[in-house]
């Protein structure tokens, strides 16, 4: 595996084979192999898999968990290497934005939304730093999670707008043995908040088999969502939600193509999670 370590390194790369890359923020785990497996797959058998670890400012709020943020260096560099990873790009802040920096990338219209709306820069940051990731590696593919179903939305969206020739692949959400959404994050709940925040699988599930019986309205189908996820002492709903799964626009009648969506907090940890509803 080759370890890139700075924009300049990265850049000058040559690329004469198909190149996907998994965007990540490093902590990696299961749900982030299962990404390397997708990117593996699409590269077919001459191509290249790049993973990228940034622990990305930009995207973080004021006051939220960018310090705390967990970089465990090591661990995901043997990750990589174990994953079969061939190019893994791990470049510094200040390597990756300039002081006077005064160029963002936003998408104004899904950002809005959702998370947009509790996390204001977030996406802004996002897009930012995966246009400088396009820019820099020059991937032919890239893989996102369905987890994070906004951001893949608002990448697709960019890329769409942007004309950048780059393939998006969507990866299905990896859950844990008891239905928990994988993410960095989890590892900051205690052994109380982990049990409680199992909660959020059933509540979606309780919304899907809602909707697979027959039930139009989004405010009931919302309103048991909640009335599930209240059960656990420990959740403070952050926003549940049902949408359209194209302009993520509340929707009042569940129609074809509904998604509903869910952000909760357990202590400080904000978990998100969603799901189609057939
Ligand atoms: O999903 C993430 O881990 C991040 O938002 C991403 C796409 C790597 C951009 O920093």
């Amino acid at each position: 595996m080759e370890i890139l370590t700075t924009v300049a390194t990265a850049r000058s790369l040559v690329k004469n084979k198909p190149l996907v890359l998994v965007p990540t923020m490093g902590a990696l785990h299961k749900a982030h192999l299962q990404l390397i497996r997708i990117a593996r797959a699409h590269a077919g058998p001459d191509g290249e898999v790049a993973v990228s670890i940034f622990v990305n400012p930009l995207q973080f709020e004021p006051g939220s968990d960018y310090q705390r943020y967990p970089r465990p260096e090591k661990a995901d560099e043997d990750f990589c290497r174990d994953a079969g990873v061939d190019l893994l790009f791990r470049p510094p802040v200040g390597d990756m934005y300039f002081d006077d920096r005064s160029t963002f990338v936003e998408e104004t219209s899904l950002s809005s939304v959702l998370e947009g709306k509790s996390r204001l820069g977030h996406f802004r940051g996002v897009c930012t730093v995966v246009a400088k990731l396009f820019n820099i590696l020059a991937p032919d593919a890239a893989v996102f999670g369905e987890k994070d179903f906004q951001q893949l939305a608002i990448v697709r969206r960019m890329v769409r707008d942007l004309n950048f020739n780059i393939d998006i692949i969507a990866v299905p959400t990896i859950r844990e043995d008891d239905g928990l959404a994988c993410s960095s994050r989890n590892q900051y709940l205690n052994v109380e908040e982990r049990k409680q925040a199992t909660v959020l699988r059933k509540a979606l599930m309780k919304g899907a088999a809602m909707a697979g019986d027959g039930e139009k309205s989004a405010a009931r189908i919302v309103s048991a969502v909640r009335e599930t996820i209240e059960q656990a002492a420990l959740a403070r709903i952050d926003y549940a939600d049902l949408v359209d799964a194209e302009s993520l626009q509340s929707i009042e009648v569940v129609r074809p193509n509904s998604l509903l969506a869910l952000a909760v907090f357990f202590g400080k940890t904000r978990l998100i999670d969603n799901i189609r509803l057939p």
